[in-house]
């Protein structure tokens, strides 16, 4: 049973992470992708996907011929045990998840899998896709089994090799520990169940995860307004064992390339069922107010008038450690900032100056010069390393704002910056 043959269709972050790591599990794995220059790539180890440990691992499945990078899918998946699709599900009318691609490549699949193989299905695909798959498969010696991922962009391996849990749901049981046993070895609980719970998981984690962040956001409002301090507020939360720690660092709203489609398709489901999921809703309509609200407290800093007043821009990857823009709150707010009539000076460590309709600049300081404002939108380690003096001198404004409370404000005020954070009051 271990090592299997396995292989995994479609090389984004998430193809590409469960290639590399199945493959220094032990497995023999082959990917395959329909872009032939990336294949090519892969071949000699070489990514664009920023990812930490990948390359390292890619490098290593290769040198030991456990990675192997086909465009032929027949080739790839002909001797499998097991199929992973890693497809993209992209955000499609009414915000349904488009399956059109999944559905094509399961479509080809049925003619070429053994008898025995497992498909397992990676991708986020909406509730009642594992039976509508298994009905296009149309074999009853072909399982399909839904076995969603939980990886983080910017840690992707790590999570990937140390998850808080393993997810597999099918209705037979001996294809779900078919999967389950792929990942042996990794000690991490292993939730079984039927495929439609299992693809429910995905969804009501994902949406559980930007509603929490909706209430920090909001939060962060009334705590503004009330005179609380959202930093102590979130502490005395996150320690309670029964809300957890994680995820309630405030910011300039949600965004990436999973959490809003995640959301969009699960408002979907619900009103195709018809429940009324009015929370969630609230949630996404909250997460659009948080970016407006950046850009009021961006006008009031300057002024009242953001017109032909220059802006300087930290950060535009929706979140640190990944050049992703897919869904970026900050690209938002650059808009917003755009549509006033300001004139925004942008810098991001992993974004290149050619950037179309923003104008990017490759130095931090030079966001600052004759900058009315400065507002950090993404949370880069190296943006508090600046040296707010500098920044202070080049600015011909004082305020710098801080919707994810990254900086430490005490540089900012010996520099004579005015620091104006989330659910605190400014400092300075
Ligand atoms: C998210 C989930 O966290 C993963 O578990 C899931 O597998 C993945 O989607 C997916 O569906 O594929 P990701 O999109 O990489 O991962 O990004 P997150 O780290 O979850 O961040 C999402 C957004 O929330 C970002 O805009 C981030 O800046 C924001 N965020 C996160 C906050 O504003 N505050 C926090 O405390 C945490």
């Amino acid at each position: 049973m271990f090592p299997q043959r396995i292989a995994v269709v479609g090389t984004g972050y998430v193809g590409l992470t469960t290639g590399a790591c199945l493959a220094s599990l032990g497995h023999d794995v082959t990917c395959a992708d329909v872009d032939e220059a990336k294949v090519e790539r892969l071949r000699h180890g070489r990514t664009d996907i920023l990812e930490p440990g990948l390359a390292d691992l890619l490098a290593g499945g290769l040198a030991a011929g456990r990675l192997r990078f086909l465009v032929d899918l027949a080739e790839a998946a002909g001797e499998a045990e097991a199929v992973f699709l890693c497809l993209p599900t992209p955000r499609g009318p009414a915000g349904a998840a488009d399956l059109g691609v999944v559905e094509s490549v399961v479509h080809e699949l049925r003619r070429v899998v053994r008898p025995g193989a497992v498909l397992v299905c990676k991708s986020t695909v909406p509730v009642g896709t594992a039976a509508r798959l298994t009905a296009l498969v149309a074999r009853d010696d072909v399982a399909v089994v839904s076995n969603p991922e939980f990886l983080r962009e910017g840690t992707a391996v790590a999570d990937f090799l140390g998850p808080d849990r393993i997810v597999v749901g099918a209705d037979d049981p001996d294809a779900v520990e078919r999967v389950a046993a792929l990942y042996a070895g990794l000690g991490a609980p292993v939730v079984r169940t039927d495929a439609r719970s299992a693809e429910m998981v995905k969804y009501a984690a994902n949406c559980f995860l930007a509603m929490k962040l909706s209430y920090v956001n909001t939060l962060g409002e009334l705590c503004e307004r009330l005179g609380a301090d959202l930093g102590a507020v979130t502490e005395g939360m996150g320690l309670d064992r029964r809300i957890g720690p994680g995820f309630l660092r405030p910011g300039p709203g949600w965004g990436g390339s999973c959490l809003p489609k995640d959301a969009a398709a699960m408002l979907r489901m619900a009103t195709v069922a018809d429940v009324d999921f009015g929370l969630l809703r609230a949630a996404v309509e909250a997460n659009q107010r948080h970016r407006g609200r950046v850009v009021a407290k961006v006008r009031a800093a300057v002024g009242g008038r953001l017109a032909g007043v220059r802006i300087g821009v930290l950060g535009l990857a929706f979140k640190a450690g990944t050049s992703d823009l897919r869904d970026s709150p900050a690209i938002e707010v650059v808009r917003l900032l755009g549509l006033e009539g300001a004139e925004v000076v942008a810098h991001d460590p992993a974004v290149s100056p050619d950037l179309p309709g923003v104008v990017v600049v490759d130095d931090p300081y030079l966001v600052a010069k004759q900058a009315e404002a400065v507002v950090v939108l993404t949370e880069w380690p190296q943006f508090r390393a600046i040296d707010w003096a500098l920044v202070a001198q080049a600015m011909t404004g004082r305020t710098v704002v801080d919707p994810r409370n990254h900086l430490d404000p005490e540089p900012l005020a010996r520099a004579g910056l005015v620091w104006l954070g989330t659910g605190c009051g400014a400092r300075g």
